[in-house]
């Protein structure tokens, strides 16, 4: 028997200085300011837990000169190239996934000035017929980059989710991340560590291959919330080139476990910001 089931989540309102998008209650930026870190497989793997949670998810792969969702969501580069319908949304895992990657072929270097980053972002935000969707994840590129400006102008954020792995270079950059969502006024959530741990398959040993902890530290010192570690996992890697999230294969899995877990911190979080926030009081 399928079970049909939707929550109720309550919407951000934002600030009124940038044009909602139709349909859309919250949207949600996955960033760091390092490439490699996680940002498309945490972004791939929360929109999918929350999703089965009973919410209503799209998501924005915003990672305009290195678009991997396609291969995370098992959809093949290129295929909207020659559609009629032009780029949009397609479902998947009961994630609304749209990603630039959809028109170009395999390995297409995409070269973009950044005044071409905004316009695209723009538009895969306000031109997509959404529908209903209680959370929209943007996957956003590593860096302080036009992208990421551009995201913070163009839609109500209501929270960025950053991710680290353990060692102090990348803890650095992610702190570099939270200091420009903070001057850019989006409401940062917290931080999540990836790659936290090891467990070796053969004697259940555990390794700290980048260290360990070092997120949840950094999040005391910067004054926001951790929101959880995801250990380094063979079935991570190979779920996301083989378009096959882990958090929609195999739920005993301790990543997908941790994917979950971070998946529902985000949206008490985000459901804590909409309920809080002050209503916006018109100025004639
Ligand atoms: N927890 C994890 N365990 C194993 N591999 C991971 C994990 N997180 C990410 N990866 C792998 O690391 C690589 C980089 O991850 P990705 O999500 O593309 O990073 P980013 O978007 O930050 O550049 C990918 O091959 C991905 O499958
Ligand atoms: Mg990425």
């Amino acid at each position: 028997m399928v079970c049909e089931f939707r929550v109720d989540v309550p919407a951000w309102q934002g600030s009124g200085q940038q044009a909602a998008i139709g349909g859309v209650k919250n949207i949600i930026a996955v960033a760091s300011n390092k490439g490699g870190v996680g940002k498309s497989t945490l972004a791939t793997n929360l929109a999918v837990a929350l999703s089965q949670s009973g919410a209503a998810v799209g998501l924005v792969d915003a990672d305009a000169t290195g678009p991997n969702l396609p291969t995370m969501f098992g959809l093949p580069n290129g295929f909207q190239a020659q559609s009629e319908r032009g780029l949009h949304p397609v479902e998947r895992y009961g994630v609304k996934v749209i990603s630039l990657g959809f028109l170009l072929p395999p390995g297409a270097p995409v070269v973009w000035r950044g005044p071409m980053i905004g316009s695209a972002i723009r538009q895969l935000l306000h031109d997509v017929d959404w529908g209903e969707i209680d959370y929209l994840l943007i996957d956003l590129p590593p860096g302080t980059s036009d992208a990421s400006m551009s995201m913070a102008q163009e839609a109500p954020i209501a929270g960025a989710v950053v991710v680290s792995t353990p060692q102090q270079v990348a803890l650095e950059d992610a702190s570099k991340a939270v200091t420009m969502f903070e001057k850019l006024d989006v409401p940062v959530f917290g931080l999540v560590e990836n790659m936290s741990y090891f467990i070796t398959p053969d004697t259940g040993q555990r390794v700290e291959i980048f260290g360990h902890g070092g997120a949840r530290d950094a999040a005391d010192d910067l004054e926001i919330d951790f929101l959880g570690e995801v250990p380094l996992a063979t079935e991570v890697r190979a779920g996301g080139d083989e378009g096959q999230p882990i958090v929609a294969f195999d739920e005993t899995n301790p990543a997908a476990q941790a994917f979950v877990a971070i998946a529902e911190r985000v949206a008490v979080k985000a459901a804590a910001s909409a309920l809080l926030q002050a209503p916006t009081i018109p100025v004639l």
